[in-house]
């Protein structure tokens, strides 16, 4: 591929997802790229930029960004933020009027493990929320990875990977070696396509967001505007998880990290903020 072709598609992917591909990453596109080039027939990555380049490339452009992010998550990952969010959602329900939803937003959500995570926390928590109704919205970029996580059913090697056996087996149902997630859970998350690079007002407000695992691919200035789109959406009593390489410092100050905690951040009061 020549220089001129990869800095062609690696600005695309930029502009339309906020992924940055650095200059070493030619590898990661004959590798990602191949199976669509195949079905396309497609000579290799020059002819792409070429036709990428011209007219009704649209959904061809898609398909070559889906291909390029990065979709690995797990049950419960990394444990803390679950942790956290089980001390925190009853101190929300208390704080809120009867009736009214708590919503939590599993944005970047990829093959669903996150937002079911939450559900069985919630689930789990069961009396200690008073009554208040849990909705979970899951979006994420890549439609591949929405319909999966619609589909609610994992491999043994996933449910492996985080999720405590007696979980398990309260809250899937097994269908020959694939694990389906129950009914009731299921019916706590709504998917929704969405890019992080566009205007997150029309989602609504959340108590909770979980936007883990997908900023470190994105640059500094991309970054910030995110984080400072998402502080916009979250109650004044709510938090923000990022995760473990992730954070908001340098790069906004309308959240602040929450006092003793990792990865967990809160909206900055307005009078604290600087400019
Ligand atoms: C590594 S996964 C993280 C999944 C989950 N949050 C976790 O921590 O386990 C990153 C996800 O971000 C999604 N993604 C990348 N760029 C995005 C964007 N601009 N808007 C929405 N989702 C994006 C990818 O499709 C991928 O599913």
């Amino acid at each position: 591929m020549t220089p001129d072709s990869f800095n062609f598609l690696a600005g695309l992917v930029k502009v339309r997802s906020g992924i940055v591909l650095t200059a070493d990453k030619g590898y990661m596109l004959e590798t990602r790229l191949g199976p669509m080039l195949r079905r396309e027939a497609i000579a290799g990555l020059d002819a792409l930029a070429l036709r990428l380049r011209g007219a009704k490339a649209e959904a061809l452009t898609a398909e070559m960004v889906e291909a390029l992010t990065t979709n690995e998550s797990s049950f419960f990952r990394d444990g803390k933020p679950f942790e956290h969010l089980k001390k925190l959602l009853p101190r929300l329900a208390a704080a809120r009027p009867p009736g009214q939803a708590i919503r939590i937003w599993s944005a970047a959500c990829s093959s669903g493990q996150e937002a079911y995570s939450i559900a069985i926390t919630a689930a789990e928590l069961g009396a200690a929320l008073s009554g208040r109704r849990v909705e979970i919205l899951g979006t994420d970029l890549s439609k591949e990875m929405l319909e999966r996580a619609r589909e609610g059913i994992f491999t043994q090697f996933e449910v492996q990977r985080g999720l405590p056996v007696q979980m398990l087996v309260k809250h899937f149902k097994q269908e020959g070696t694939r694990w389906r997630i129950t009914p009731e859970l299921r019916a706590m998350v709504r998917w929704q396509s969405f890019n992080l690079l566009d205007d997150l007002r029309g989602l609504g407000r959340f108590d909770v967001v979980f936007c883990r695992n997908v900023l470190i691919y994105f640059d500094a200035p991309t970054k910030s505007r995110v984080l400072a789109a998402l502080a916009g959406q979250v109650a004044a009593d709510g938090v923000v998880y990022l995760g473990g390489a992730e954070t908001v410092l340098g790069l906004t100050d309308r959240l602040v990290p929450a006092a003793g905690e990792r990865g967990v951040y809160e909206p900055a009061r307005q009078a604290a903020r600087v400019g």
